[in-house]
């Protein structure tokens, strides 16, 4: 791809025995907000610092808008803008100040107005005068978005920026990442919250011990899996499935105790079917839930295992 802003080529980091990032090729778009989506220790923190310039790479190459990271990162420093930890923050200043001080270390002169702008951006121009300290999680992580945009860059790095912030939160941080990428910037984010990602991104790279075991769009993920929903229930009693599981639309029939699920690409067909099969062996069902499919069944699908364990 030409127009690639970034371009990530065989990256490798290994620790030791762990190869944290292990042979990771991708290309993301101008104007995308990408995704890394994968669990504790699957290397997508390892591989956005690689990409920041933060961490070396062992091998591979990487490119931003046209230009090496490695082995100079300084060249790139322009380009981008990373979130930090809020933990590293300066408790004693305003909001305002906080972000006058970082465009300062970019040398940049901002304006109060200037300054008032950015962290309209991110939803906290009522707290300008507030002290870091005083600000509620969301907040904060909002705060170092806007840290992130001083330099006006033309990339934004979140790693993980909701992790531990409620459901309110969470999304009207979602809204801020909406506004942010609205406005032209290409976003790159990681996290371990399928809704996120689902919601959020335009292509999602699936990471699973250093490696990207798949990258789409979310609904192309999902398509990939070849069914439309998942559907659980429980029984009263023990009922013998073996005639649903052969049909052709249903797959990934599984059951722990008297607890069952199974993918379909026909709901109608298999609940259909599982009435029938529960009444002719005058089992009773509880519970019955059809969900549709999503990226928490796409990892499990390709992994074994879930997002979260
Ligand atoms: N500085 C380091 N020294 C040794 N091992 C490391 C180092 N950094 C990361 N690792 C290992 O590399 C692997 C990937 O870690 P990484 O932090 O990139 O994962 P992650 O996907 O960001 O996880 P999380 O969701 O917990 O943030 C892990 O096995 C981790 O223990
Ligand atoms: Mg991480």
């Amino acid at each position: 791809m030409v127009n690639s802003i970034i371009d990530v080529r065989n990256l490798v980091k290994t620790y030791g025995e762990v190869r944290a990032v292990d042979n990771v090729s991708l290309q993301i778009e101008h104007g995308e907000v990408f995704g890394i989506l994968g669990p504790n220790g699957a290397g997508k923190t390892t591989i956005l610092e690689m990409i920041e310039g933060l961490r070396r790479p062992d091998h591979g190459a990487i490119m931003i808008d046209g230009l090496s990271v490695w082995p100079n990162p300084n060249r790139i420093k322009h380009l981008i803008g990373v979130q930090l930890q809020t933990t590293a923050l300066m408790d004693f200043l305003t909001v305002r100040e906080m972000v006058r001080l970082f465009a300062s270390f970019y040398g940049i002169h901002m304006s109060r107005v200037k300054a008032d702008e950015l962290l309209d951006k991110v939803a906290l121009v009522e707290k300008a005068n507030s002290m870091i300290n005083q600000l509620s999680g969301g907040q904060q992580q909002r705060l170092s978005i806007a840290l992130a945009l001083v330099n006006d860059p033309k990339v934004l790095f979140l790693d993980e920026p909701t992790t531990g912030l409620d459901p309110q939160a969470r999304r009207k941080l979602w809204m801020v990442v909406e506004g942010i990428n609205a406005e032209g910037k290409t976003i790159v984010l990681t996290t371990h919250y399928m809704e996120e990602a689902q919601v959020l991104c335009s292509r999602i790279a699936i990471m699973d011990h250093g490696r990207a075991i798949a990258l789409d769009t979310p609904v192309g993920l999902i398509n990939s899996l070849g069914a439309d929903a998942k559907i659980t229930f429980t029984a009263k009693h023990p009922l013998d499935i073996e005639k649903l599981a052969r049909t052709p639309s249903v797959s990934q029939v599984s059951q722990f105790d008297l607890s069952y699920s199974f993918y379909t690409s026909d709901v109608q067909e298999s609940i259909t079917n599982l009435l029938g099969l529960a009444n002719s062996q005058s089992v009773k069902i509880e519970n019955l839930n059809v969900a549709g499919a999503n990226l928490e069944d796409v990892f499990l699908h390709l992994t074994g295992r879930g997002l979260r364990e």
